[in-house]
């Protein structure tokens, strides 16, 4: 089972799919690429008037998980949002407006690609204390004045998560982009790696591209953990588990192994 924690697959909401057409032919690439299940999230931006609600967002998931049915195609769709942080986040979380990853303790949340908010490590501290955890969204494509303060890793070192977008490793944001999450995984700061899809506008790897790209970076032990394993225990609400020790050798070991299999 291939859990996919983050893709922009309903249609009309975002920036994602237009019309239900658009969100299908989505759907059937996800499936061809490897994914069996999806969590929907559709941007929230709080300021935002015409931002997603549980209830629009529901409704379009079984619409979605109908049509997919009707027509043979084996993926499943379920509940969530990429929330966009404001310092009332937290308020939003428990009056109900933004939904969680498939109704779990787990929240998607992005923040500005370019200035780090006053109040992020704050945010972050009161959603754990509500017993919400932070999943932080592709970090390895914020401005280099995160990569200076050091602020994610503090993050991650407090409680937070972080999913690195499978684009990012194949270089569809740029070289440096590629080379951010690339260190992000050698120093074992990530937990999660996801499509963040959004329609046609973006490419869609293949699994197994993806999966080469990871051990080569970090071992086959921490691929399974946060290419297979952590997306399916976010899905599951169950605790993810953190990456093994990356070993500076282990793109040499990995190529030694593949060609002498009894190493
Ligand atoms: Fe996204």
């Amino acid at each position: 089972m291939m859990v996919d924690i983050h893709c922009h697959i309903l249609y009309g909401v975002d920036d994602g799919p237009k019309t239900i057409e658009e969100a299908v032919v989505l759907s059937r690439k996800l499936t061809e690429k490897g994914v069996s299940k999806v969590i929907a999230t559709p941007h929230f931006i709080g300021d935002y008037d015409l931002k997603p609600t549980p209830e629009c967002v529901n409704k379009l998931i079984s619409q979605l998980n109908g049509e997919l049915h009707n027509q043979g195609i084996e993926l499943s769709i379920y509940p969530g949002m990429e929330v966009f942080a404001s310092d009332d986040t937290v308020d939003r979380i428990k009056n109900g407006e933004i939904l969680t990853l498939n109704n779990s303790k787990y929240v998607l949340i992005e923040f500005s690609f370019e200035n780090i908010p006053k109040y992020m490590s704050n945010l972050l501290f009161s959603m754990q204390l509500e017993g919400y955890i932070p999943i932080i969204a592709h970090p390895e494509r914020y401005s280099l004045q995160y990569r200076r303060s050091g602020i994610i890793k503090e993050a991650v070192e407090k409680g937070a998560l972080i999913q690195v977008n499978s684009g990012s490793l194949m270089g569809y944001h740029g070289k440096e982009v590629r080379k951010e999450a690339i260190r992000l995984i050698k120093e074992g700061m990530v937990h999660l790696i996801a499509n963040d899809a959004h329609g046609g506008k973006r490419p869609i790897p293949s699994m197994k591209d993806v999966e080469k790209v990871l051990i080569e970076i970090c071992g086959t032990e921490n691929t399974d953990i946060i290419f297979y394993k952590n997306p399916v225990l976010v899905f599951e609400n169950k605790e993810v588990e953190r990456m093994k020790l990356v070993s500076k050798g282990s793109f040499l070991i990995e190529m030694l192994r593949s060609l002498r299999p009894n190493m």
